[in-house]
């Protein structure tokens, strides 16, 4: 039994690949909404009974108190043949999904996934929440996995697979920690962790990506006077929140556009020149990526000294994510609030700590706490930065797997985003990660009209099922 026929099986089964796709898609997972609750779960158990039918044994792990209760995991296992020599792979992925404001801006519901045509550059795609991020490219295993069970009539294929699906990892993956640390033995049972959330190089072109950045996320919170003003009576009296918080977060970067705050950069290394030239070889196009967004060649800016790859891939940064103060509705209102507040959060690289730059922050902003004001500080939590082995046999074996299903060697790249399973699991129990995603720059993940290509989709099932027999042998 040859990947060729997993291949062939998902070529044939390709239009109830997509249905069962888009049957998931209509599930609204939203994890951070507890409005949702009866929605996760529901996503959860589908992802279950799709694993039970492709034979793998399937438990439900709830989470949380009863009190603060979580979404609820998924946790799924194939023995593996009895002569495999090959590696434990523990697939992680999230069924958990976005918010899907602001709504208004979506073209269709985005609970109603719907299939469109291509148009200009972009192919064939489906178009809902959760397209790409996560449920699409989960999809794609859950599909390979289905092909192999199907044409073989084992679970896996013969390999052997831990496959774990958390509901929280838009909301910060607090119950997967708590998981995590209870399931250590369990976990260090397996040898490599294999994640789809990634993306490409580009269209048609697949990739590994082997490091993400890690994130420290606070919300900083000032307070002035014990009531809102009138600001004709009291400006010019008194702090004005907005105002002294703005003044503050402008000291933020300095004129290099480089982070201020002291130790910032502790942790980061220095650019190896081989990787710049390697980077600078894959011919990515700063300028034309700014097009897609709607902004000109001089939008290409940000830290002195580096170019916009190496700005996304390996430095770190500040950005305000909401600055909530003062009037918002319509017309004037000639007001001084009492309060005024900024989500903030850092993306970070090597071996910076999520924890100690939360530290180094709010000393930072106590340091420049306005005349007579207060400073309060949530952190929302954050995640290490990972950068992963690229000489393993797994990250081999699946670097060969792309490549002989999609016909294109891998690129090898970093991503700016975000995946704190891959740290945790590194701290904890050891485990190196193979990120294998087949996302586009264009996706729009976490905005309105996600959508995920179905070029793409096809790039990964095949990846996934090609694995099998790469791992089979390895
Ligand atoms: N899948 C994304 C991260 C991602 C996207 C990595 C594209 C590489 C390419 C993930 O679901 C995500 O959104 N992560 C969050 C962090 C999380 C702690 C909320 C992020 O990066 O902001
Ligand atoms: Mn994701
Ligand atoms: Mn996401």
């Amino acid at each position: 039994m040859s990947t060729q026929q997993v291949l062939d099986w998902l070529q044939t089964n390709e239009e109830q690949s997509i249905e069962r796709f888009m049957d998931w898609l209509r599930i609204p997972s939203v994890g951070t909404d507890s409005k949702h609750d009866a929605d996760t779960a529901k996503a959860a158990d589908w992802a279950a009974d799709h694993l039970k039918a492709s034979g793998f044994s399937v438990e439900i792990k709830p989470t949380g108190t009863a009190e603060d209760p979580g979404q609820p995991i998924v946790l799924a296992t194939s023995p593996g043949d009895a002569d495999y020599t090959g590696p434990h792979v523990l697939f992680y992925g999230h069924y958990d999904v976005q918010p899907a404001d602001p709504i208004e801006l979506w073209e269709s519901a985005p609970f109603e996934p719907i299939r469109k045509p291509a148009e200009g550059a972009m192919g064939e795609r489906i178009v809902a929440r959760g397209a790409c991020d996560d449920k699409g490219q989960v999809m794609m295993f859950l599909e390979a996995m289905r092909g192999w069970y199907e044409s073989t009539g084992k679970p896996g294929g013969g390999v052997k697979y831990t496959v774990l699906l958390e509901g929280e990892e838009e909301s910060g993956s607090v119950n997967l920690e708590r998981f995590v640390e209870d399931n250590k033995e369990m976990l260090s049972q397996t040898d490599v962790c294999l994640i789809s959330d990634t993306g490409m190089l580009g269209r048609g072109k697949p990739a590994i990506t082997y490091g993400v950045r890690g994130l420290t996320y606070l919300e900083v919170i000032l307070t002035g006077p014990d009531q809102d003003l009138h600001s004709g009576l009291w400006g010019g009296r008194v702090p004005n929140p907005i105002n002294e918080l703005v003044k503050v977060l402008a000291q933020l970067w300095d004129q290099d556009r480089k982070v201020t705050i002291p130790n910032f950069y502790e942790g980061v290394r220095d650019l190896k020149d081989s990787e710049r030239k390697e980077w600078e070889s894959l011919g990515v196009d700063p300028v034309k990526a700014l097009q897609g967004i709607g902004m000109p060649a001089e939008a290409n800016v940000g830290e002195k000294g580096f170019s916009a790859i190496e700005r996304e891939w390996a430095r770190p940064t500040c950005d305000l994510n909401g600055i909530i103060a003062g009037y918002t509705g319509p017309g004037a209102k000639t007001v001084i609030p009492s309060q005024a507040s900024v989500k903030l959060s850092f993306r970070l690289v090597d071996d910076q700590d999520s924890e100690r730059i939360a530290e180094s922050v709010i000393a930072w902003f106590h340091e420049r706490t306005p005349p007579g004001c207060t400073w309060e500080f949530i952190n929302h939590g954050g995640g290490a930065p990972a950068t992963c082995a690229t000489e393993s046999a797994p990250l081999q074996a699946a670097f060969r797997a792309i490549g002989k299903a999609c016909g294109i060697q891998p690129a090898m790249i970093k991503s700016g985003g975000s995946i704190p399973v891959a740290g945790l699991l590194k701290t904890t129990v050891g485990l190196e990660t193979i990120f294998m995603g087949f996302g586009l720059e264009d996706d729009r993940v976490h905005s309105p009209n996600e959508k995920f290509e179905l070029d793409c989709f096809r790039m990964g099932a095949k990846s996934h099922a090609a694995l099998v027999e790469e791992l089979l042998n390895s």
